[in-house]
């Protein structure tokens, strides 16, 4: 059976509750859910349950990091009224879901997902050997094809999770895909496509059935992807019928790659909390300040006299970030002429930094007077998840048996 029905416009991603995000977090991930939520319907998640994968042994920080995070979501200009933001822990489908997908997963799949072994071994002072984190690739599909996305935002590191999604949807369709009423399902559902679309779909279904003709296919697959008021269920079981399969229950994802964040901390590794060298969204307007000035330089730049070379500064990388080319020749130049002063030459990341930084800090500061207005937005975001996750749910549910009069 094929599952692999064009890509919908769907995108979910979610984050682990980490607490406040910095400049990493904001230039690896935000920028790109900013930009996504224009163009694409979107669902962003805090990934509580997934925190305690690993850790289960101290749980209590978890809500307070989940609403600082999503204080900086918001600050960052994730805009509720574009995406729907919400709590995994809070649509208790995505339990349910995973609890169901597990049921047939093959043990074989999870062992060999490199974060498996890999983190075990990192994280040594953890008990990893628990069953919990063995299922998070399986907790992770049911997050995604709850939704049914089509798209999800990721890192390179969560491209093997996404693999097993789509093995894990392809199994399950293939399993359950095959309801007995599938015919007349589908015959509901062209109906709700209006009189014209419906006879134009039948005609062409019959063109690609009955004659194999391939235009016939992909200009059915273009109208059942132009219709706005069908379900994803019943868009689903159209392309399935269209094609002749069964029908696709939970459609495989595609992952839309989100390059690695190029983002320098302020010395010059990659920025993380681990390695204390972070800008945080909302570090005050000093603490920036005096964080930059306070950043190591080339060494070789003992006194103001000494030329120095910008490959082996920091500095030099943030100005990569946020300079213009003339701001970025005016640094090369006075470095290695010892034209310029660090001090100088500090000044134009500072204010870029503090240009960037300051819509999202005035943003913060609503968010922050009025703690209330954090928890309705969630509120709100989790109603409409859970209308969503329901859908799907009752389709699960009665593909797996679990219908009971
Ligand atoms: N595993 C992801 C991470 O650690 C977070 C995550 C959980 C996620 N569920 C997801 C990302 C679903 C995308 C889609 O970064
Ligand atoms: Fe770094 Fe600029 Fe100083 Fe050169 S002048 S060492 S690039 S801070």
């Amino acid at each position: 059976m094929n599952s692999a029905a064009p890509a919908n416009n769907r995108v979910l991603s979610g984050m682990r509750p980490t607490g406040r995000l910095h400049l990493g977090h904001y230039h690896g991930v935000l920028k790109n859910w900013v930009e996504l939520q224009h163009t694409h319907e979107c669902f962003f998640f805090v990934a509580d349950l997934h925190a305690l994968t690993t850790h289960y042994e101290n749980p209590r920080g978890i809500p307070d990091s989940a609403y600082e995070m999503v204080i900086d979501w918001l600050a960052a200009g994730v805009n509720p009224s574009s995406a729907t933001i919400f709590v995994q822990s809070w649509v208790p489908q995505h339990a349910e879901l995973h609890l169901l997908l597990s049921m047939s997963t093959p043990l074989g799949w999870l062992e060999r997902v490199p974060s498996f072994k890999d983190q075990q071994e990192q994280l040594k002072d953890k008990d990893l050997a628990t069953y919990g984190f063995l299922g998070y690739p399986v907790l992770m599909s049911a997050d995604i094809l709850l939704y049914r996305a089509g798209q999800v935002p990721v890192g390179e590191d969560q491209v093997p999770h996404l693999e097993v999604t789509r093995e894990v949807a392809r199994r399950f369709n293939h399993l359950y895909g095959r309801e007995h009423d599938f015919t007349e399902r589908a015959e509901q559902a062209v109906s709700k496509m209006g009189k014209k679309n419906a006879r134009l779909y039948r005609e062409l279904r019959r063109r690609y059935q009955e004659q194999g003709d391939a235009e016939a296919l992909d200009v059915a697959r273009a109208l059942l992807e132009a219709q706005q008021n069908i379900s994803l269920g019943d868009r689903e079981r159209l392309f399935g019928y269209l094609e002749g399969g069964g029908r696709i229950i939970l459609p495989e994802p595609q992952p839309l790659l989100t390059p690695a964040s190029k983002m320098p901390g302020l010395d010059g590794r990659k920025m993380s909390k681990s390695y204390h060298n972070t800008i945080a969204l909302r570090d005050s307007p000093e603490v920036v300040e005096h964080k930059i000035r306070t950043m190591p330089t080339d060494p070789a730049r003992v006194r103001r006299t000494d030329p120095g070379d910008p490959e082996e500064c920091p500095v030099w990388q943030l100005h990569q970030v946020y300079s213009d080319d003339r701001t970025r020749a005016w640094a090369q130049e006075g470095c290695r002429s010892a034209g310029i002063g660090c001090v100088e030459c500090k000044q134009p990341v500072i204010k870029a930094v503090l240009h960037e930084l300051k819509p999202f800090q005035e943003r913060a500061a609503e968010f922050e007077a009025d703690p209330g207005l954090v928890r309705i937005i969630l509120n709100e975001g989790t109603q409409a998840a859970r209308e969503q996750a329901e859908e799907t749910m009752d389709e699960v549910r009665r593909a797996m048996g679990l219908v009971y009069r």
